[in-house]
């Protein structure tokens, strides 16, 4: 940096520096622990900016001042710690307490909060360990987003959180309409815009727009879809990584560049101290089944019809029967990635009848050029397929789901001045964190999660 610092720095940062008793440092934070002794008093500091945190030693006196929860502002020497647990300490000369806190009040005790509990009080959750570290894998996973994205040569794109359709045509967009309404105006009151206005579901039909002009895009950006389902994986805004390009004629491409990237992201360097705090938490087999994704073995592909063969063998296990040109339900889904493959599996091929309008019709007449992406414990972490590019072909899909030609015209003039054959994905973030983490629900995966009936803060 050319212009003098003016922050302090984090405790990330610092403990990547050399002891050095001669240098004064500040470090601000907030206590997570006191331990006096007669003569010296040992405080646990953490500013959520690493999964460590800092010992700092200081007199019983100024030790006096501090409560769990309390924030300071530390001033002090970086020195080699004598004691056990931690490489480096900081001597601390100066206490200052910037913020009390109530002990007794304090919502975030230290001993273990429930879950449940933690969703109530979500404005003070991140100051707990495993949900700053949540918030610090959101970060890395992103940055580990761009960076293999923009190394292959995609763009990313801004697309419109408001938009004038339902992408997956599933009925499942909230509608979006003025509070106030202004006077004069012909509209009537509950509109705004000369359409229906929806939040978006899914950014992949804009994606096909810029991905006529700019030949790879993505997007990392919210979605909103007014699901009930009440599960550990839906919720009613969650962030997807879409992608789109131009110029391929294999499902089985985009397939690789998921998988490409999904391993690009879990072997980032950054993420390992705070996976394994938050693999502490959980289950050993989920690490271990993360640890064996991100190697160098292929994963499984298999098409939907022989999945549904699959399933058969075990039907007894299911309520739902496997049947061919029904749903996979979770349960089939969760079998195939847990027990048949036990590991991520591609499953290409699905019945057209299916899936949405925008996927290729496969020679057969029967089945789309798709893919879902199946992991365990989580079951589909991404979808994706080529889209239909064949003008004939595309206005019969459209027929046939009962979408109005008119309403999708922008989307046909893509492929009647110049459209290439495309494809692309969409990947849940929340799911990717909560597969790679071992954390049991997409609600801690998100720093204010929502989900129908419940919108706190
Ligand atoms: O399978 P979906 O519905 O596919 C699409 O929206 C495509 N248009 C994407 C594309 O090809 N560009 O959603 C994609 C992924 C799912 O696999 C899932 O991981 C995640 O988005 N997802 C959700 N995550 C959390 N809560 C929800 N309610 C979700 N719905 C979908
Ligand atoms: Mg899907």
């Amino acid at each position: 940096s050319t212009t003098a610092r003016r922050l302090p720095p984090t405790i990330q940062q610092l403990l990547a520096r050399e002891p050095d008793p001669q240098t004064i440092l500040t470090v601000t934070g907030h206590i997570k622990s006191v331990r006096k002794q007669k003569r010296v008093a040992f405080a646990a500091v953490n500013d959520g900016s690493c999964p460590e945190g800092l010992q700092a030693v200081l007199s019983p006196g100024d030790a006096h001042a501090l409560t769990n929860g309390c924030s300071v502002r530390l001033t002090g020497r970086l020195v080699q710690s004598q004691g056990r647990g931690q490489a480096k300490e900081l001597q601390v000369d100066k206490c200052d307490v910037v913020g009390t806190c109530d002990p007794e009040a304090y919502p975030i005790q230290k001993q273990a909060l429930t879950t449940e509990y933690l969703r109530d009080h979500v404005h003070l959750r991140p100051r707990v360990e495993s949900i700053a570290s949540t918030l610090r894998v959101r970060q890395c996973v992103a940055d580990a987003i761009h960076d293999y994205f923009r190394y292959e040569g995609f763009t990313q794109v801004h697309p419109p959180i408001i938009t004038g359709n339902d992408c997956e045509g599933a009925g499942e967009t909230f509608k979006l309409s003025p509070v106030a309404h202004r006077a004069g105006s012909s509209l009537p009151p509950t509109e705004f815009f000369d359409r229906t206005a929806y939040l978006t579901v899914s950014s992949q039909l804009h994606l096909e727009a810029f991905a006529h002009a700019i030949p790879r895009v993505y997007t990392l950006s919210p979605c909103f879809r007014a699901e009930r389902s009440q599960t550990n994986r839906h919720l009613s805004e969650f962030w997807m990584l879409e992608a789109e390009w131009g110029f391929i004629d294999r499902v089985g491409d985009v397939c690789d560049i998921v998988e490409d990237a999904v391993k690009h992201i879990l072997n980032h360097p950054r993420l390992v101290g705070d996976l394994e705090l938050l693999w502490s938490n959980a289950d050993a087999e989920r690490k271990q089944g993360v640890l064996q994704a991100k190697g160098a073995t292929p994963w499984a592909r298999m098409s939907y019809a022989e999945a549904v063969k699959e399933l058969e063998k075990a039907k007894q296990k299911f309520e739902f029967d496997p049947v061919w040109g029904k749903p996979l339900q979770s349960e089939h889904e969760r079998w195939l990635a847990d027990e048949v493959v036990k590991g991520p599996v591609f499953l290409t091929d699905y019945p057209s009848g299916l899936k949405p309008f925008y996927m290729r019709a496969n020679d057969d007449g029967k089945t789309v050029a798709c893919f879902d992406l199946l992991v365990p414990h989580i079951g589909e972490l991404v979808g994706g397929s080529l889209r239909e590019e064949r003008v004939d072909l595309l206005d019969k899909a459209m027929a046939h789901h009962g979408l109005d030609r008119g309403d999708y015209s922008w989307y046909r003039d893509l492929r009647v001045y110049g459209g290439a054959p495309h494809g692309g994905f969409g990947l849940g973030f929340e799911r990717l964190i909560g597969w790679m983490t071992g954390i049991e629900n997409v609600r801690e995966c998100i720093p204010f999660p929502r989900w129908a009936d419940r919108l706190l803060l």
